[in-house]
C-alpha cells in the first residue's frame, strides 16, 4: 500500500478470547484463536494507523508494530477498551467476549466434595454496547467509527442487522460459523459486511489478512462518507 490510507488514525482492536477465572487454576474461556483480530490490526499498521491490540487469550503471538495491550477477563477488557475511547477514531471488536462470568473467582483452588457441583454465573458488560452508548451520549460525538462481528450459526442476517442497530455499530461483520472456511481457529473467512441500510458486501472464502484488507477499503469509504 503506497499511499497509507489511515495515516493519522489511531485504531483500537480487540482479539482473542477473554478468560474468566473459577479459582487460581480454573476459568471458563472459547474457541476464539485470535486470528481475525491479528489480521486487522496488521492491515490498519500497514496502512499507516497508530494501533492499539487489547489482546484476550489467543493461539498466537500478536504481530509486531502495534501497542500491545493483554487482559484477562471481560471486565478488565471492558476497562482497556473504555479508557481509551476518547482518544480512539476507530474501534473494532473482533474479541470473543464471556458473556458471563462466575459469581464468586476463589482465592485457592477449589476442593472437590459433594457429587455436584453449581457453578453461579452472572452477565458481563456488553464492551459493544457500552461503545455504542458512549457514542451516542454526547451529542455531536461523531466518533470513534465502530466495526463489531458478529459470530452466527443461525439467522446471520437477522442477527447480524439486530446486532448493528442494538449496539449502535457502523459496520457488522458477520460469518456463519457452522461454514467451512469461516470462524474460529480457521485461516481463511467468509463474511458479509452490513451497515445501516443492510447488506454491504459478501466477502467470499479467502484468507482473514485479505478480508482484512477489504474490510478496511469498506471502513475508510464509510468514515469518508461521513465526512463529506
Ligand atoms: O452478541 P454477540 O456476542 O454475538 O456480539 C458480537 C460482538 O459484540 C463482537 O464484536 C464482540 O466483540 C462484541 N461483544 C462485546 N462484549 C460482550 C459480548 C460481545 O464487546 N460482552
Amino acid at each position: 500500500i503506497g499511499e497509507k490510507p489511515l495515516a493519522g488514525k489511531r485504531v483500537l482492536v480487540t482479539a482473542g478470547g477473554t478468560v474468566e477465572r473459577i479459582d487460581p487454576v480454573r476459568y471458563i474461556t472459547n474457541d476464539s484463536s485470535g486470528k481475525m483480530g491479528f489480521a486487522i490490526a496488521e492491515s490498519a499498521r500497514d496502512r499507516g494507523a497508530e494501533v492499539t491490540l487489547i489482546c484476550g487469550r489467543t493461539d498466537a503471538a500478536p504481530p509486531n508494530g502495534v501497542r500491545v495491550v493483554k487482559v484477562d477477563s471481560a471486565m478488565e477488557m471492558h476497562d482497556a477498551v473504555m479508557k481509551r475511547l476518547p482518544n480512539t477514531d476507530v474501534v473494532v471488536k473482533a474479541a470473543a467476549v464471556a458473556d458471563y462470568r462466575p459469581l464468586h473467582r476463589a482465592a485457592h483452588k477449589m476442593k472437590k466434595s459433594n457429587e455436584s457441583l453449581t457453578l453461579e454465573l452472572v452477565r458481563n458488560p456488553d464492551i459493544l454496547q457500552a461503545i455504542g452508548e458512549w457514542k451516542s451520549e454526547a451529542a455531536g460525538r461523531d466518533k470513534p467509527y465502530v466495526i463489531g462481528f458478529a459470530a452466527e450459526t443461525t439467522d446471520l442476517e437477522k442477527n447480524a442487522i439486530d446486532k448493528l442497530i442494538r449496539k449502535k455499530c457502523d459496520l457488522i461483520v458477520a460469518n456463519d460459523v457452522t461454514e467451512s472456511g469461516a470462524g474460529f481457529g480457521t485461516e481463511t473467512n467468509i463474511v458479509n459486511v452490513y451497515g445501516a441500510l443492510g447488506l454491504i458486501e459478501r466477502i467470499p472464502q479467502m484468507t482473514k489478512r485479505a478480508v482484512a484488507e477489504r474490510l478496511w477499503e469498506l471502513a475508510q469509504s464509510g468514515m469518508n462518507a461521513a465526512k463529506s
